[in-house]
């Protein structure tokens, strides 16, 4: 790994936005959108590794995507199951570990068994670790947290001095990958400007970036576009 330079953000978060665009704009079907989007999905990581970031976040789906018609949802289905299982090879080839936050209870069994076979095989890979959003809400997130906290307090598995309320530091271990250090860089593609339910708590003080690219175009340069605009901010937190 580079040695630690503050301008590189540790932890990237990308919303990967604008594959129905980008096929429409072609005439073809969404799907072939989000197919396009996968090889962006492998130039983005191995450039943000070139880039030295630690942490690459990528939203892929999301807790409202299920609104979605029958076959488009399907197809992203489809495209899950093909990624991990056919890509595993080519992570660990690249030293990245891929882990999964979201819902996953919710998705069907057998992708559930391709993610953790996917967890398990690239565990011990370092060049960098890339998560990817699966049926993720940011709502969802704390809901299931809390939940999971309430129950642990009625079962009396909490030591006193975490009992009776919840703190931040103990409510983040709760959070899906409680060891994801917050995104210090949000990226939106497609030009629109929301955060669409992607890392509410953990975004309470990141930057973000905005580019109209639709996720099939982005690559590279975008990326270091990004990266170049986030080195000349000024973090504050809130401090004067
Ligand atoms: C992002 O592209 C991929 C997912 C949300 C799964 P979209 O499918 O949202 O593309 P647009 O926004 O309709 O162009
Ligand atoms: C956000 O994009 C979700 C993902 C990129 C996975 P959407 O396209 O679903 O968001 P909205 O509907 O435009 O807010
Ligand atoms: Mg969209």
């Amino acid at each position: 790994m580079p040695e630690e330079n503050v301008s590189v953000p540790k932890h990237v978060a990308i919303i990967m936005d604008g594959n129905g665009r980008w096929a429409k704009k072609r005439h073809l079907p969404r799907v072939m959108g989000h197919h396009e989007g996968v090889r962006a999905v492998e130039r983005t990581v191995r450039a943000a590794r070139d880039a030295g970031i630690a942490h690459l976040s990528l939203y892929a789906f999301s807790t409202e995507n299920w609104k979605r018609s029958p076959s488009e949802v399907g197809g992203l289905m489809g495209l899950f199951r093909y990624y991990v299982s056919s890509k595993i090879d080519a992570l660990k080839a690249e030293g990245a570990r891929i882990r999964f936050a979201g819902n996953l209870a919710a998705l069907p069994e057998d992708i559930r068994q391709l993610l953790r076979k996917a967890e398990g095989e690239t565990a011990s890979c370092t060049a960098i670790d890339m998560v990817v959003c699966l049926n993720y809400g940011g709502r969802q997130e704390i809901l299931e947290a809390i939940n999971a906290f309430l129950e642990d307090r009625s079962r009396n598995t909490l030591s006193d001095s975490e009992r009776p309320y919840l703190t931040e530091e103990l409510l983040r271990r709760y959070f899906y990958l409680s060891d994801l250090p917050d995104p210090d860089l949000i990226i939106r593609t497609s030009g629109e400007l929301r955060m669409s339910n992607f890392w509410l708590w953990q975004g309470a003080y990141s930057e973000l970036y905005f580019c109209d690219t639709f996720w099939p175009d982005f690559g590279e340069e975008e990326l270091e576009k990004a990266l170049r605009s986030y080195a000349e901010r000024e973090r504050r937190y809130g401090g004067a």
